[in-house]
């Protein structure tokens, strides 16, 4: 039986200014102008958003109705005929800006928005007199006491696009504040933004008709009119959204959304300072007398290609160890794979994802294919599975689940924080650190319980009976993992409604190895396959990376752990890094410079002079995305391709100095290198995907000892963000104390008599740091937070670096970093 066809609706015909016009029902006048290419002049109407109708100048004629009509509001109707552009229209709306005008500068000739301002464009084409009405000034005070955003309430028109945008977005900061003449749009409280809990997404300025929000970082570098635009795409998190730059000459000089409406987090509307930052490399250096000196190109080359190759003569495979940065095009990541395995000899590839997010990506990859539900699917969603940090890693996330919860998906929310999510959430359950998995598989537990296994979907999986099996071993009740019975039946009864469309999102970095399998196992057991997983990463290019970097850089073992990957690396004689500076972003700093020191050569090739690039023998600068053709990898596993947009200040991309790198090495000995050629095996490559169910194994130590301090890896509100490399230091003025502190309750914090901001000393088995406290009432007792990138993670995690949790001690600070392994 074939099902019926789903009727579309009839189209409304109607004519607009003499021409036929064909709408679906429900498109309003102005929709349907602007299909036919006429543009009615408006300043609170904004396609995606909900029409207000409160500027008043889309006013149009329509036949057989009295008056004029606001052309957002009303919607088509059969046989219509509407007129846009009479003398009485256009008198109309000149009386509508000549009011604005009234109470707006005249400060056209400074204005940043100068050539973009809708009110500017409209005042000339309609002829408006600036000197109709007397002029006052509102008085309003500038904002622009952050990096990113300048706020003038002088400039803004009411028209409230800002505010709808940033309620649809889900951040809800802005709103009309005061009344009458004071009315303005403002923070809560009428606070700064910076103080307000804004996330400066930058929605706002995107959608702004005038110069009332501005970017700060592009102020006085284009006007309109010299600028031009170029796609590309932002490789600041795993989300890959598309970005316009917008261009002057050969210069980043803003970033915006495709669409109006479309999303960009802070990182993709204001991280391109990046590209044109004063501290870019623009020449190669070679140390000469221990100094790094600028070079020609070809020097730096031949003394790159030559010095590694001395060290795989004298010490064979393996000798030579590389570093490949995760924010890399997928062809840059396979150009330095041919470099290191064909030219090097070596398959000893590390990455921040070494020491976690490779095995999640790995498991993933064995039972999917890497094939993902895409942000739209988290959007269409009618319940969502969400696992701790993912939406601070991938802020996309957060404006998709919000426009979910908007259609009324229900959400249940895993981890330890009472943040948004926590409050959005239809059941939120709160694991002990460590317990996570625990807690998934208690719901798969509960649903076998409900449902019987004769109704599930995952039966049809061949291993279903040892997952079976190990459900049976799952515990009752809440044996240290901090959740109760009736919280995990409650979220079991959501998540497995066979009606509903289910989405489980976790971050690949963000969890652990148990709570990835255990989240997909529940997801397979439900019948949700790999469109029912949004596994996003913090990091660009990890899908299309996840080949190029072989099980965590020590060959078959892929969750190696941090000593393991740091015993590896310090038996490396020579080094090519390339975009990643792993002496501030591998975890043990001190151990990791030292391995770079005692290096007989180093090759750096980055955007900037990292620490790691000021300790290398040749150091060549990087191209950056919008300077290169290429790719990435999204969730979907789909390539998002870009165009080179830009030359690179060094006039050189990625792909070419690998290639340049490539030709200088020789070839390889006849019948390879007899001492040992390295395997060719990949990740990906050993086996084809098939759904099946993983095997969980549960590391529960802070289930069993309840007592202590935790100390648990938690991305900081800007992501991470705080390691030096891409000068994107502007951004840590969103954190308290610059990003350098840990989170407790503040029972934690009375009882051990610490306030906040104090200053503490953090000790764990593996280390301690000196950072500051901040209280918050999110915060359980016994849970400690510390964003993963910092100093402090790095120093006191260990080997449980970068997730945790780690069990610490904090007491007042009196003393520097170092080791006493104390505890
Ligand atoms: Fe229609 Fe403002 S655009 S009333």
């Amino acid at each position: 039986m074939t099902a019926p066809a789903t009727k579309e609706p009839a189209l409304i015909t109607l004519t607009i200014d003499g021409r036929q016009a064909a709408a679906a029902p429900g498109t309003t006048v102005i929709e349907a102008a602007a299909a036919l290419g006429i543009d009615i002049p408006h300043l609170c109407y904004c396609p995606e958003l909900p029409s207000t109708g409160s500027c008043r100048l889309c006013l149009v004629e329509i036949e057989g109705v009295r008056g004029l009509v606001v052309a957002c509001k009303r919607e088509v109707a059969p046989g219509m005929v509407v007129r846009t552009n009479s003398a009485e229209i256009r008198d109309a709306r000149r009386f509508v800006v000549e009011l604005f005008l009234s109470r707006h500068p005249r400060g056209c000739l400074t204005c940043e928005a100068s050539g973009r301002c809708l009110l500017q464009r409209y005042a000339y084409e309609l002829g408006a007199q600036h000197d109709r009405f007397p002029y006052e000034d509102p008085g309003f005070a500038v904002d622009d006491a952050n990096p990113f955003i300048i706020r003038d309430p002088n400039l803004c028109v009411l028209c409230g696009r800002c505010i709808r945008i940033c309620k649809l977005q889900g951040a809800g900061i802005l709103d009309f504040i005061y009344r009458g003449l004071d009315t303005k749009v403002g923070t809560p409280w009428d606070r700064p933004l910076l103080q307000s809990g804004c996330d400066f997404c930058g929605s706002c300025v995107g959608v702004c008709p005038t110069g009332a929000l501005t970017e700060k970082p592009g102020r006085g570098r284009g006007r309109e009119w010299e600028l031009r635009k170029a796609p590309s795409v932002c490789n600041l998190c795993g989300a890959a959204c598309a970005v316009d730059l917008h261009l002057k000459d050969n210069t980043v000089v803003r970033a915006s959304s495709p669409r109006p409406t479309g999303f960009l987090c802070g990182r993709g509307r204001f991280g391109w300072t990046r590209f044109s930052h004063p501290e870019r490399l623009t020449a190669p250096m070679v140390r000469k007398g221990g100094v790094l000196e600028p070079v020609e190109w070809e020097e730096a080359l031949e003394a790159a290609a030559r010095g590694l190759q001395t060290v795989w003569r004298k010490w064979g495979s393996g000798a030579v160890g590389g570093v490949l940065g995760t924010d890399v095009s997928r062809e840059t990541g396979h150009g330095f794979l041919e470099v290191m395995r064909g030219g090097l000899q070596t398959d000893r590839i590390y990455s921040t994802l070494s020491f976690g997010g490779l095995d999640v990506l790995c498991d993933l990859q064995a039972v999917s294919g890497g094939r993902y539900a895409a942000l739209a699917d988290v959007a269409a969603a009618d319940v969502l599975l969400v696992i701790g940090d993912a939406v601070r890693r991938a802020p996309a996330l957060w404006a998709s689940i919000n426009r979910a919860l908007g259609r009324g998906a229900k959400l249940i929310y895993v981890g330890p924080y009472r943040g948004r999510l926590a409050r959005a959430a239809g059941v939120w359950l709160r694991p002990r650190p460590g317990m996570t998995a625990v807690v998934l598989q208690r719901m798969a537990a509960a649903l076998l319980r409900e449902d019987g296994k004769a109704r599930l979907p995952g039966r049809r999986l061949d291993n279903f009976a040892d997952f079976l099996a190990t459900l049976d071993t799952v515990p009752e009740g809440d044996p240290g993992s901090g959740v109760s019975d009736v919280d995990v039946s409650a979220a079991a009864g959501l998540f497995g409604d066979p009606a509903a469309r289910a989405v489980t999102v976790f971050a690949v970095d963000g969890v652990d190895r148990s709570t990835a399998r255990a989240a997909v196992n529940l997801a397979l057991f439900t019948g949700r396959g790999e469109r029912g997983l949004h596994p996003v990463a913090a990091v660009a290019n990890a899908y299309g990376l996840i080949g190029t970097v072989p099980r965590g850089g020590t060959g078959r073992d892929a969750t190696p752990g941090a000593e393991n990957i740091l015993s590896a690396m310090e038996r490396h004689r020579a080094w090519y890094v390339l975009a990643e500076d792993p002496v501030s972003s591998f975890p043990d700093p001190e151990r990791v410079r030292h391995a770079m020191e005692k290096a007989d050569f180093l090759v750096v090739q980055d955007m900037f002079l990292t620490p790691t690039a000021a300790m290398a023998d040749v150091v060549l600068p990087a191209s950056g995305i919008p300077e290169e053709n290429g790719s990435i990898t999204d969730v979907t596993g789909n390539p998002v391709r870009f165009r080179q947009a830009v030359t690179a200040p060094a006039e050189i991309t990625n792909l070419q100095i690998l290639m340049e790198i490539a030709s200088r090495l020789e070839p390889r000995p006849a019948g390879g290198d007899e001492r040992r050629p390295p395997g060719k095996e990949s990740p990906l490559a050993s086996s084809p995907p098939k759904a099946m169910f993983l095997p969980v194994g549960i590391d529960g130590a802070a289930g069993e000892d309840s007592s202590g301090l935790w100390l648990v890896g938690w991305a900081s509100r800007t992501g991470p963000l705080f390691h030096p490399r891409l000068r994107l230091q502007d951004f840590t003025v969103l954190e308290p104390y610059g990003g350098d502190y840990v989170s407790l309750a503040p029972e934690d914090g009375a009882a051990l008599g610490l306030e906040e901001g104090t200053e503490v000393m953090v000790r764990s088995p593996s280390g301690r740091a000196g950072t500051r406290v901040k209280l918050d009432e999110g915060l359980e007792r016994g849970v400690v937070l510390v964003s993963p990138d910092t100093p402090l993670a790095r120093a006191v995690m260990g080997d449980r670096w970068p997730l945790g949790p780690t069990p610490i001690r904090l007491t007042p600070a009196n003393g520097s970093q170092g080791r006493d392994g104390d505890r």
